[in-house]
């Protein structure tokens, strides 16, 4: 059978990414099922997509149809917003685990590869300078802290596909995206507190002409991870699913894009003062310090370093991320700026 993908959330900013890159690059078939098509609307007449609007938590019988006609499944349903974790932790359980849990159990059934969205979020506060996939601890936060219900349920369901795998032989990879970013990620029509992930966030602000804020002073550090370097990641993964990629676990993300959040609210700022349209409001802008209980809720604790080990990406997969921070501003805040 030619290749088909079934990619589950394809109006996501992972799905809509992987729709415009495969159809592009390579002569795969995807059908996809999303409840919105806004992030895929120049594809919906390509001959190699299929997509139907609809909710993954209702269609069941669509999904599995769809699970035994292709070849490897994508299962991209998910919240992925810290604020939400904090605000609406049963929310965050029900769809980054329950619904993808009934998944995982149709690849089983009809022995399918899944390739799995984990997290960089499962090291949780681990201390080890990268994390890396086969050794390093997963350590979260007590229960009332919610924040850590998004990693939990990540990791659970990557402790069940692994256990398919030994069980049943699942035929699996799992891919832990390390704070990827580009356009299509979080919407920039809202700057209310927690809307967007951080970046997305931080340009709702200066467009809405409100501060930005430092959660705990923004010493945190982050690896920014271009979007098309991550979906480079994954269709080496598709193409090597019964070999390199069989059963394995990846880190997907740019250790060499290490910045604070200090140092990423300044170099947006920077960056945003070069779009005449811009260049007042991002002048204006204030860089605040503020504390975590006020910014998110006291359920809330935070990762104070993420650092990728890539080294089972680049063995194995032949990949390597190329985009600088510079770059990867710049194609993001094109799209946000110059689209409007
Ligand atoms: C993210 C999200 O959980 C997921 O998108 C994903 O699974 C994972 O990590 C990833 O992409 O690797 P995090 O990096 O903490 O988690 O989320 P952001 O919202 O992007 O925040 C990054 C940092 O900026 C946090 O320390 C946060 O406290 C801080 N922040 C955020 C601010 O200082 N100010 C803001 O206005 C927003």
């Amino acid at each position: 059978m030619s290749t088909k993908l079934l990619i589950l959330g394809v109006n996501g900013f992972v799905g809509s990414a992987m729709v415009e890159k495969i159809l592009n690059e390579t002569d795969w078939e995807i059908y996809g099922l999303d409840i919105s098509d806004h992030k895929i609307k120049d594809f919906l007449n390509h001959e190699r997509f299929h997509f139907t609007l609809g909710d993954a938590l209702k269609n069941d019988e669509w999904i599995e149809q769809h699970v035994q006609m292709c070849n490897v499944v994508f299962p991209l349903v998910a919240v992925a917003n810290p604020s939400l974790y904090v605000s609406e932790p049963l929310f965050v359980f029900q769809l980054d685990f329950e619904a993808n849990l009934s998944v995982v159990k149709m690849c089983v059934k009809h022995k399918k590869h899944l390739v799995f969205p984990s997290t960089s979020e499962v090291y949780g506060m681990s201390q080890d300078i990268p994390f890396d996939e086969e050794s390093s601890r997963l350590v979260l936060g007590p229960i009332s802290k919610q924040r850590w219900i998004y990693s939990c349920s990540k990791q659970m369901l990557d402790r069940v596909i692994h256990a398919y795998g030994l069980k049943e032989n699942l035929s699996y990879t799992l891919f832990r995206p390390f704070n990827w970013i580009g356009p299509k990620q979080d919407e920039v029509k809202s700057s209310k507190k927690g809307s967007a992930r951080v970046l997305v966030q931080f340009v709702s602000n200066i467009i809405d002409g409100k501060d930005i804020y430092l959660v705990d002073g923004g010493s945190q550090q982050r690896c920014f991870t271009y979007i098309d370097d991550g979906i480079d990641a994954l269709i080496k993964i598709v193409e090597r699913r019964d070999k390199e990629a069989y059963q394995r676990i990846f880190n997907i993300g740019n250790p060499a894009n290490e910045y604070s959040i200090r140092e990423l609210a300044e170099m947006v700022v920077e960056t945003m003062k070069r779009y005449p349209k811009y260049r007042e409001l991002a002048e204006n802008t204030k860089i605040i310090a503020t504390s975590a209980d006020d910014y998110y809720g006291e359920g809330y604790q935070d990762v104070n370093r993420r650092v990728p080990a890539i080294k089972n990406a680049t063995t194995l997969l032949g990949w390597q991320p190329k985009h600088t921070m510079k770059q990867s501003l710049e194609k993001t805040l094109d799209y946000h700026l110059l689209n409007d």
